[in-house]
C-alpha cells in the first residue's frame, strides 16, 4: 500500500491522519498516512529513511517546514514563494518539496466561504513564516491592495524583501502589496483581514485599529479552534463573518493529496465532519 505520513515535533496532536483518511476513504484509494516525530536534529535522516522504505509523500509541519524545502531536489513556484515546504513528494526523478498552505487558505476564503479575492483590500497579520507561506497565492488571486503589518515592523519589510529576492513573485504583484508596522495600517475598512500572528495561541491579540473591520468584513484566524481572541475582537468590532483556519487545514490537505494521487477530494464533507467531531 502507497504511505504517506506527517512528520513534525510535536505532531501527536496533528488532525492529518484523520483527514486524509477521510479522503482516501471518499475517493476509494487504498494508502496509509502515519505519524513521525524524528528528534530536532534527525529530520533530514527521518525523511530519508522513510523514503528508503518505500513512502510516497511526506506532510511537514513545525518545526521542519524550512529544512523540508532546503532538502529538496525540485520545487514549486509556490514553495519557493514561501521558502518552505508543507508537502514532499518522492519520485525516481527525487524529492519534490511543494507548498500548500497558501493555496489552502485561498481555497477556503474563495471556495467555502465565498470570499472574492481579486481587486480586494486584504491586511495580513504577522511575518513569521505563517504570514510568508500564504502572500504568493494571495498575491496571485490580484487584490487591490495587500498590506503585511506586523508587531516588529522591520520583520514585515525583510518579508516582502525575501519575497522578491526569492524572484517567485513578479516585480507587477508585488508592487500590490505593502509592509508596515501595525500603528502605521492604512486608514478604512479591508474587505478580508487575517491573522497569521501567533497571538491567539498565547491568548492576546493584535493591537490594530478598530477601523479595519466593517460588517462586511471576512475576518480571518489561522489558528483552528470554535473561538480565539481574534475572532472574538473581529465580533464585537463590528464583522459579522469572523472564522477559524479549520477550513484552511482541510484544503491545505486536500491540495497535498491532489499532488500526490491527482484528484481533488470533497473537502465540505470533511469539513463538516470534523466540525461536528470537534463539538
Ligand atoms: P510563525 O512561523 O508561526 O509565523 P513566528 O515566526 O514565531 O511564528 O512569528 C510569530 C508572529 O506572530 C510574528 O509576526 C509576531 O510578531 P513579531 O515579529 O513582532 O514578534 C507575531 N505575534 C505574536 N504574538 C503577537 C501579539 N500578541 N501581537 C502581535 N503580533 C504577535
Amino acid at each position: 500500500m502507497d504511505r504517506y505520513a506527517v512528520i513534525g515535533q510535536p505532531v501527536n496532536h496533528s488532525r492529518s491522519p484523520r483527514i486524509h483518511a477521510m479522503f482516501a476513504a471518499a475517493v476509494h484509494h487504498a494508502l496509509t498516512y502515519e505519524r513521525i516525530e524524528p528528534a530536532r536534529d534527525e529530520f533530514e535522516a527521518a525523511v530519508a529513511l522513510f523514503r528508503a522504505q518505500g513512502g510516497c509523500g511526506l506532510n511537514v509541519t513545525l518545526p521542519f517546514k524550512e529544512r523540508a524545502y532546503a532538502l529538496a531536489d525540485q520545487s514549486s513556484t509556490r514553495a519557493r514563494a514561501a521558502g518552505a515546504a508543507n508537502t514532499l513528494m518522492f519520485s525516481s526523478k527525487g524529492v519534490f518539496a511543494d507548498n500548500t498552505d497558501g493555496a489552502g487558505l485561498v481555497r477556503d476564503l474563495r471556495l467555502n466561504l465565498g470570499v472574492t479575492l481579486k481587486g480586494a483590500r486584504i491586511l495580513l497579520l504577522g511575518a513569521g513564516g505563517a504570514a510568508r507561506g500564504v502572500v504568493g497565492p494571495l498575491l496571485d488571486q490580484e487584490p487591490a491592495l495587500l498590506v503585511i503589518a506586523n508587531r516588529t515592523a522591520a520583520r514585515a519589510l525583510q518579508l516582502c524583501e525575501a519575497l522578491r529576492a526569492s524572484g517567485a513573485i513578479t516585480p507587477l504583484w508585488l508592487s500590490h502589496c505593502q509592509a508596515c508596522g501595525l500603528e502605521e495600517i492604512p486608514k478604512g475598512v479591508f474587505d478580508v483581514v487575517i491573522n497569521a500572528t501567533s497571538s491567539s495561541l498565547n491568548g492576546s491579540v493584535p493591537n490594530i485599529p478598530p477601523s479595519v473591520f466593517g460588517p462586511r468584513t471576512v475576518a480571518y484566524d489561522m489558528v483552528y479552534a470554535q473561538s480565539t481572541p481574534f475572532i472574538e475582537m473581529a465580533h464585537n468590532l463590528g464583522s459579522l463573518r469572523a472564522v477559524d483556519g479549520l477550513g484552511m487545514l482541510v484544503e491545505q490537505a486536500a491540495e497535498s493529496f491532489h499532488l500526490w494521487r491527482g484528484l481533488y477530494p470533497d473537502t465540505a464533507a470533511v469539513l463538516r465532519q470534523l466540525r461536528a467531531e470537534s463539538v
